[in-house]
């Protein structure tokens, strides 16, 4: 343990693929580690919905894979009125979040560190009528497709947490990502594609923010595909 934080614990422990650390945390991010951490995330064993928030939100949107929390954050500013869920394994990106989470002095942000399958599966059904699926790692190599966080087990587990006429966004600059996510999605009968025409799959949400893959992914001369599937 380089950075003398543990591993966050699982309750029904999966394979986590990916980094779940990185370069060893500067003196402020450990403290909010050891500090906020602990007041904010969420235990998948003893989810409350209850007393999730200090004051209850008008509605719930969970951020899969945050990275270094830069949309949550500026998600959680833009809508005071929402609870925002972030889970993310990687606790470079936690912290980052955690120093976001202070620096606004945000009220309606709760974290998990490790994998949203867990937290998804500990959730109470509809809780959320917003999931945001930004980036997800691309396993590109075809043996490794099975690591991708968009699977069958996630749709239902999805399926279970979002209220109808919720929504999931997912976005990806890859295209065998995207076809992937699009085929299992229009598998389920409890999620519709919410496409209109064939220009919306190129274009972002109103409010949308670039997301730091997506800024890297551009740079790279990558284009971008915004994908909403809606619970029916
Ligand atoms: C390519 S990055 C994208 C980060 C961010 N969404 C963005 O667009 O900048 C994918 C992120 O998903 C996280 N991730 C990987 N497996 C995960 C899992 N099982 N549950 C939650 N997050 C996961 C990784 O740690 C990583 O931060």
């Amino acid at each position: 343990m380089t950075d003398g934080v543990e591993s966050a614990p699982e309750s029904r422990r999966r394979t986590l693929y990916g980094r779940s650390r990185g370069k060893t945390l500067r003196a402020g991010h450990r403290r909010l580690v050891a500090e906020n951490l602990p007041k904010l995330e969420i235990e998948p064993e003893a989810f409350d919905a209850g007393t999730l928030f200090r004051v209850a939100p008008k509605a719930c949107w969970l951020e899969i894979g945050f990275g270094a929390g830069e949309h949550l954050i500026e998600q959680a500013k833009a809508n005071p009125h929402v609870g925002l869920v972030g889970c993310e394994p990687f606790l470079n990106g936690v912290a980052a979040a955690l120093a976001g989470v202070e620096r606004e002095g945000l009220a309606n942000v709760r974290l998990r560190r490790g994998d949203a399958q867990t937290l998804v599966e500990a959730a109470p059904d509809g809780f959320f009528s917003r999931v945001f699926l930004l980036y997800p790692d691309p396993w590109p190599k075809r043996r490794h497709n099975k690591r991708r966080i968009v699977s069958d087990a996630m749709i239902d587990a999805l399926a279970r947490v979002v209220a109808p006429g919720g929504e999931i966004r997912f976005a990806t600059d890859i295209d065998d990502y995207a076809g992937w996510t699009l085929g299992r999605f229009l598998d389920s009968p409890r999620f519709r594609w919410a496409a209109a025409t064939a220009v919306d799959w190129r274009t972002p949400w109103p409010e949308w923010r670039p997301t730091r893959y997506e800024e890297k992914a551009h740079r790279a001369g990558r284009a971008s595909v915004y994908l909403t599937f809606v619970r029916t």
